[in-house]
């Protein structure tokens, strides 16, 4: 069998689920993965989902931190309503949109998750480079608005700049892996980065 044929596959049975149960990609199955792995997202925690367009990590996060948490998402794109959530259509980037952020969250958040992904120009190089500069917004964005023991959830095109990335969270999170879930082994370079423990760097961690 060729890795094609498995990656599209799986990608069609991920995407007729979605249907199927009513999400809005086929995302929300990474998510789902990631946190029955990792355990990142609890009830009551405020959570910011950075990229969140159409919205399927937003409605995974809203079950699981239940009516007593709080979700906030961005995206360059709009984001149709979805009971129990707040959007912003805005770029990351942009300061003033970061500020909303705050705002809207009181300053108190539990998750940053990124799942953003630039415009893809076919160089490989490029795609990674400009991958990693918007794993490094929500970095800085997680750095700046993360209560202590907070975590941080980001998608990285894997390259030559990954590692020192990984090393930087390091020094803030005290346990960073990288993370390949199941519904997301149809893209070759994709990786998610878990990084738990705001603030209880620990040195002498393997990736
Ligand atoms: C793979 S999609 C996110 C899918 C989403 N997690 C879901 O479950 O539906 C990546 C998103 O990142 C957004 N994005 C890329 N750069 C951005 C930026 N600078 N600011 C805000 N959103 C951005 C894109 O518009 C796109 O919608």
């Amino acid at each position: 069998m060729s890795n094609n044929w498995m990656q599209e596959r799986r990608r069609d049975y991920y995407y007729r689920k979605a249907k199927q149960l009513d999400y809005r990609s086929r995302a929300s199955f990474k998510l789902m993965q990631i946190d029955d792995r990792f355990n990142i997202i609890h009830p009551g925690m405020t959570v910011v989902d950075l990229g969140a367009a159409p919205g399927g990590w937003l409605q995974v996060a809203a079950e699981r931190v239940g009516p007593k948490g709080k979700v906030v998402g961005v995206d360059l794109q709009p984001i149709a309503p979805l009971e129990g959530v707040q959007t912003i259509k805005g770029d990351i980037k942009n300061e003033a949109v970061r500020e909303e952020l705050l705002t809207m969250t009181n300053g108190r958040v539990d998750l940053v998750m990124s799942d953003m992904s630039p415009n893809i120009s076919g160089s490989y190089s490029m795609d990674h480079a400009r991958s990693i500069e918007l794993c490094e917004m929500a970095m800085a964005f997680a750095l700046r608005t993360l209560s202590p023991g907070g975590n941080m959830l980001v998608k990285m095109f894997e390259g030559d700049l990954s590692r020192d990335f990984i090393d930087e969270l390091k020094k803030h999170f005290a346990n960073v892996k990288r993370y390949s879930p199941e519904a997301s082994r149809s893209s070759s370079s994709e990786i998610y980065v878990v990084a738990k423990g705001f603030g209880k760097s620990k040195k002498g961690q393997d990736g």
